[in-house]
């Protein structure tokens, strides 16, 4: 009896203390609701699908909080429960972030996407700007757009995921011009 209490109480102990210590990583969710899709198969085929997907994620999550925006304490950090993506159908930016914590991914993106990279490759650039966006803080809406686009597209920079030769510093007018870096169709 002793021995299963005292290793219950430990049990215990570790689980507090892991939670103290990472308590705000989030769950990472992903799901492909176009399996059939041309985008949707690129997914599962090309870039390893829902496996790569968090583990990259989770990758992604703790090179913003603790490389880019160096909030190392979880006080600082965006408290979320889940991190969604989902790989969908539709056209017109190649992903977008909503309701705080969800990413779409344009499955018709994943199935068009011309080069120059490879698309497992162009997949993890785009995560880096949209999961900047799920973790920065943004004054209660009222930091300028293009700022906020500027910050994620520092994280794709900083992590090297721009594709060589793409910008040059000086390229901007404005430090705040956000988009300067990003002549492929718009990302929101
Ligand atoms: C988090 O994701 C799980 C599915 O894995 C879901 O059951 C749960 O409702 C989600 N929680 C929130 C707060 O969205
Ligand atoms: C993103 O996809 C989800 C799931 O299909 C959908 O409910 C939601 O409306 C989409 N959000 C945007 C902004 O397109
Ligand atoms: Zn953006």
């Amino acid at each position: 009896m002793a021995s299963h209490f005292f290793f219950l109480c430990t049990l215990l102990t570790f689980s507090l203390y892991f939670h103290g210590i990472s308590g705000a990583i989030p769950k990472y969710v992903v799901i492909n609701e176009v399996p059939t899709h041309g985008g949707g198969i690129k997914f599962d085929k090309v870039i390893g699908g829902i496996p790569y997907t968090k583990k990259k994620m989770r990758h992604i999550n703790k090179y913003i909080w603790y490389k880019v925006f160096k909030q190392n304490t979880p006080a600082d950090q965006k408290p979320l429960d889940n991190v969604t993506v989902f790989i969908k159908d539709f056209v017109g930016v190649e992903a977008v972030t909503w309701g705080s914590d969800k990413i779409n991914v344009s499955a018709v993106f994943l199935r068009d996407y011309p080069g120059p990279m490879d698309l497992k490759w162009e997949f993890t650039s785009l995560m880096h700007h949209e999961m900047t966006h799920v973790f920065q803080w943004n004054g209660e809406g009222k930091t300028p757009a293009p700022l906020v686009e500027g910050i994620a597209d520092y994280t794709v920079l900083k992590a090297n995921y721009f594709p060589p030769g793409f910008t040059k510093p000086g390229s901007g007018d404005r430090w705040d011009e956000g988009y300067v870096h990003t002549p492929f169709s718009p990302v929101l």
